[in-house]
């Protein structure tokens, strides 16, 4: 369906909901909420977490759609109609985005391989689900062609061919179903995880908060996830804002994905952490990238009926992954065909091989990092640090710093005034939160970012 000037549309409300909580629902909920709930304490990081985003997700959010409906245009494009001195803060978002998608879809990779694995020969991965993770990356086993290259592209080519169908006949059709299968697997799931035999213990964890095991950098961490998991900060819901018609309510629509983002991350962890506990020991609570493709695997196995869970499981992981990737890919798309003249295609296959390429060094760099440390390795001791520097760059500081961008141009240069009109609609919406609204975007949003960025960067900033 066309827009005004033959510029895509979602084709109806609901689809753009789905769409744009298919965006925020990703493996961030999935693949790093719980290990990083975990980390933080359990109950006191959600806390934290769930005061974020709604004092500043959700005000950074409503700031990102107010721009792109306002404009109907992608992140540079819409920066370059209000004010053109601000343009590169959208080239940072296109930038930061697609930084994320290159590491992005090579997980993506590993969980169709992961899915492929159960489906076929499950007993491999029970066998010793760790050896396996890392035969996966290439280590001790040759070049990684599966892991790193067949798997990560088939993905990636999912993505393209989704972005390539456009706005309302690919992103829209794709979340319209792949959503609510993603709730009902969940549910599923999570009744299978509460109910093993010891998953109490976990669940009083990830409820009950215990503030001292807090730090500065977990509030860092909690911040960044919180833009990461609602996909802030980058200019992606402004690209998603700018696809909606101006009959519906903006306001309305950041609560409801807000609220079902939170969802997904919370129930996620209390899915994922008390099966790890009822199956392993709580030590066997790892974090960092190899989470759920290590420990998840060995809940699998402990489990009656396990292949069949597992098979759901990743199956979850991969419509999370796949809706959130091609919202990625969009934003950098919208760009390259609204600023640059590229066509839909062309945009998504040159950008697809690209960050496919870069990808691969992801990949590649955390297999080798525990057995030789190819990319540090001081004192015997290796990380993959690639994939932390990535992380690290783009969610603890690109996005927040996108974020407070985006408050301070909404808040302070082009007036929370025209904000709180595209949000009424001369009067058609009402939009009760106005004045809380304002306060946020120009004061509180902003100045919990600095705050949060100056120190967690000053108290001890860890990497992973
Ligand atoms: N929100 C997604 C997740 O939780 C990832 C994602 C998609 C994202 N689009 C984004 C993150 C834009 C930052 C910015 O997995």
């Amino acid at each position: 369906m066309s827009g005004p000037g033959n510029r895509a549309q979602w084709a109806s409300n609901l689809g753009f909901l789905l769409a744009a909580a298919g965006s925020a629902v990703g493996l961030g909920n999935i693949w790093k909420f719980p290990g990083k709930a975990y980390e933080g304490g359990g109950g006191a990081f959600i806390l934290i977490y769930i005061a974020i985003i709604a004092l500043v997700g959700a005000t950074v959010m409503l700031a990102e759609f107010i721009i792109g409906r306002a404009t109907q245009k992608n992140a540079v494009g819409a920066f370059c109609q209000l004010r053109p001195a601000w343009k590169w803060v959208g080239g940072m978002g296109i930038f930061t985005g697609f930084i994320i998608l290159c590491y992005y879809s090579h997980v993506g990779g590993w969980v169709l391989y992961y899915l492929c694995g159960y489906l076929t020969d499950a007993a491999a991965i029970s066998a010793d689900p760790t050896a396996y993770f890392y035969r996966m990356l290439g280590v001790g086993s040759g070049f990684p062609w599966g892991g790193a290259v067949l798997f990560p592209l088939l993905f990636a080519a999912l993505t393209v061919f989704v972005v390539v169908k456009g706005v309302a006949g690919g992103i829209e059709r794709l979340n319209k179903v792949a959503m609510p299968l993603l709730f009902l697997l969940l549910i599923l799931l999570m009744v299978r995880a509460v109910t093993l035999p010891g998953a109490m213990d976990g669940l009083r964890y990830m409820l009950q908060p215990d503030f001292s095991l807090l730090t500065w950098n977990d509030v860092l961490v909690a911040l960044g996830q919180a833009f990461f998991s609602l996909s802030l900060g980058m200019g992606i819901m402004c690209t998603y804002g700018s696809y909606l018609s101006r009959e519906e309510n903006l306001g309305r629509n950041v609560g409801i994905i807000c609220t079902l983002d939170t969802l997904v991350a919370v129930l996620a962890g209390f899915t994922v952490i008390p099966a790890v506990f009822a199956t392993l020991s709580a030590s066997g609570v790892g974090k960092g990238a190899g989470f759920v493709f290590t420990a998840m695997p060995g809940v699998f196995q402990a489990m009656p009926g396990g292949v069949f869970w597992a098979i759901l499981f990743y199956l979850l992981l991969f419509f999370a992954a796949l809706t959130s990737s091609i919202s990625l890919l969009e934003g950098t798309v919208a760009y390259l065909t609204e600023q640059r003249g590229f066509s839909r295609k062309r945009a998504s296959l040159v950008l697809g091989v690209i960050l496919f390429g870069i990808g691969l060094i992801y990949t590649l760099s955390q297999g080798h990092a525990d057995i030789h440390g190819i990319w540090l390795d001081k004192n015997g001791i290796s990380y993959p640090i690639f994939g932390d520097m990535l992380e690290f760059l783009t969610d603890r500081l690109l996005l927040p710093l996108g974020g407070l961008l985006f408050c301070i141009f909404v808040g302070w240069v082009w007036g929370t005034k025209n904000g709180i009109a595209e949000v009424r609609q001369g009067g058609r919406f009402r939009f009760p939160l106005a004045g809380l609204w304002s306060l946020l975007v120009r004061f509180v949003a902003p100045a919990a970012i600095a705050c949060i960025l100056i120190a967690g960067i000053v108290f001890g900033v860890t990497l992973s």
